[in-house]
């Protein structure tokens, strides 16, 4: 397959539209757009996409990017027009250097001026002019940075471009925001009077990440794998970038570390960054409540939470608040109290790596010892939790311990594949067949029983059964053992499999 890593996906419809207002151009119509979404939606992406098509060669390309809320007045503005015009500057042409000191010369104008009191005014009458003589599209990158003249600006322009050859575009993070209010207040005004029209980018969804995936790296990969980083970066597309760009250069080098597999020490640094820097925004009582919530796993109830952190309540739910407003953590419906939970894991994995290993310890230690202190009959969900926590801090024998009554738990529930994936947790904690005297028949039991339920050519089938006939072997069970055999021969005689 052609790699094509440059490739715009999933975002027709946002391109066509404003393709769409490129080609109104001609009838002298101009038109506002706001582009929202999470850092590496796509915001640059989809207008670099825009900058290449051929329908936007007519037309004078300027861009400027809100750099700090209390900046110079106007700064992007200035800097998007500079091209204009600076006569010195090589980008712009001739012509319209010339033009611009001619309007200079004539009114004495410069644009956004913030000595003036009318410069908005004043600017916009020059950039009229300018548009007629050829039409200008105006791109202003990071507007949640933006100071409040240039809101203004932004607002005062899109309220009449409407008879303007020009396009103006304007992009921004919801979740960079720190002080909403100005930004939301003009987003709203401009969207109540369709001054502008607002496109959200969204997250990829399955085919999507596959399709990047593809893009990038011509090896196939599983179903599973695609369903893993998608889950993993949420369907962010700089996160599946990035991922699978650090993934590739590090199984080229040594094959044996095909990605199917991802663990948190996988993500590249881009990654961490970007999640980084979405974590260092946050108030710092939040950022350590997150700290810590991040020991407790993907998801936590606010009753183990309060427990765990130990803050006065109003406080805690001011953070909670705050992580919820930018997009860290979601609220659950459905648990037995209220349960939060991060929207993206890699956020998660992210600020749980970020802490020392000494304190990592200490909190898994905290957790376990909670979570022991419960008092309740059935620790349920919280068991495996428990047992995650003492595995976490060493205790490997009570470790296994727990995730043995969780795999025995889902067993008598009939959760077969749980029920193994826990008895092979007690395994990997290196828990030899005596130490649990009993237990590994029980053991060996379900695989065979599982094993025998699944059908023939399922992948586990084999492995099921062999597995139960070594544990029955090792624990002398003779019968259980032959049946096993049996099993097998069965499969060997219609060519399934192959004893060696
Ligand atoms: N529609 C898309 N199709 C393919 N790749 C995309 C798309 N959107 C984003 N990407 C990938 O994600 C990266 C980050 O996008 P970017 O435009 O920088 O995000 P934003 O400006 O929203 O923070 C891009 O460099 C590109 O590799
Ligand atoms: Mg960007």
């Amino acid at each position: 397959m052609e790699n094509n890593e440059e490739g715009l996906i999933n975002r027709e419809r946002e391109l066509n539209s404003l393709l769409e207002a490129v080609r109104k151009l001609d009838d002298n119509r101009g038109k506002s757009f706001i582009i929202s979404g999470e850092a590496g939606t796509g915001k640059s992406y989809l207008i670099e996409h825009l900058k290449q098509r051929d329908e936007l060669k007519g037309i004078d390309w300027l861009e400027g990017v809100c750099i700090t809320r209390e900046g110079v007045p106007f700064q992007p503005f200035k800097e998007a027009f500079k091209k204009k015009t600076d006569p010195k500057s090589t980008e712009g042409s001739k012509h319209i250097s010339f033009s611009l000191i001619s309007y200079k010369q004539e009114k004495g104008v410069n644009l956004f001026d913030s000595s003036k009191p009318d410069t908005i005014r004043e600017s916009i009458t020059t950039i009229r002019k300018m548009a007629e003589e050829k039409p200008i599209l105006v791109v202003i990158e990071e507007l949640h940075w933006a100071d409040k003249s240039t809101l203004l600006a932004f607002r005062y322009i899109s309220e009449r471009i409407k008879d303007m050859p020009m396009i103006l575009i304007g992009t921004y993070r919801p979740e960079e925001s720190v002080d909403f209010d100005l930004l939301d207040d003009t987003i709203h005004h401009l969207g109540q009077r369709e001054k502008a029209e607002k496109m959200e980018l969204g997250p990829f969804d399955l085919e999507e990440t596959k399709e990047k995936v593809n893009s990038i790296v011509s090896d196939t990969f599983s179903d599973h794998f695609i369903e893993t980083l998608h889950n993993k970066t949420r369907g962010n597309p700089l996160f599946i970038t990035e991922t699978i760009k650090s993934l590739k250069e590090k199984y080229h080098s040594s094959p044996e570390s095909h990605p199917e597999n991802i663990t948190p020490e996988d993500w590249p640094s881009t990654v961490e960054y970007v999640v980084k820097r979405k974590i260092l925004k946050l108030d710092k009582k939040t950022r350590n409540l997150l700290q810590y919530a991040s020991v407790l796993g993907e998801r936590f109830e606010y009753g183990i939470l309060s427990k765990f952190v130990r803050m006065n309540e109003m406080e805690l739910l001011d953070c909670l608040d705050e992580a919820i407003v930018k997009g860290i953590l979601k609220e659950v419906e459905g648990g037995r109290e209220e349960t939060y939970r991060f929207t993206n894991s890699a956020i998660r994995d992210v600020l749980y790596i970020s802490q020392s290993k000494n304190k990592k310890k200490l909190l898994h230690k905290r957790a376990a010892k909670l979570i022991t202190s419960l008092n309740i009959d059935d620790l349920g969900d919280y068991r495996f939790d428990l047992a995650r926590h003492l595995e976490n801090i060493d205790a490997r024998n009570e470790a296994a311990k727990n995730y043995l009554i969780v795999g025995e738990m889902a067993y008598k529930n009939g959760d077969h594949w749980k029920a193994i994936k826990m008895f092979n947790k007690v395994k990997q904690l290196g828990k030899e067949l005596k130490d649990f005297d009993g237990v590994w028949e029980d053991y060996a039991n379900i695989l065979y029983d599982f094993g025998c339920s699944l059908d023939e050519g399922h992948e586990k089938k084999i492995d099921c059964l062999k597995e139960a006939f070594d544990v029955f072997k090792r624990l002398g069970k003779d019968t259980s053992m032959n049946d096993c055999k049996n099993a097998l021969k069965d499969l060997e005689k219609d060519n399934l499999y192959k004893e060696n």
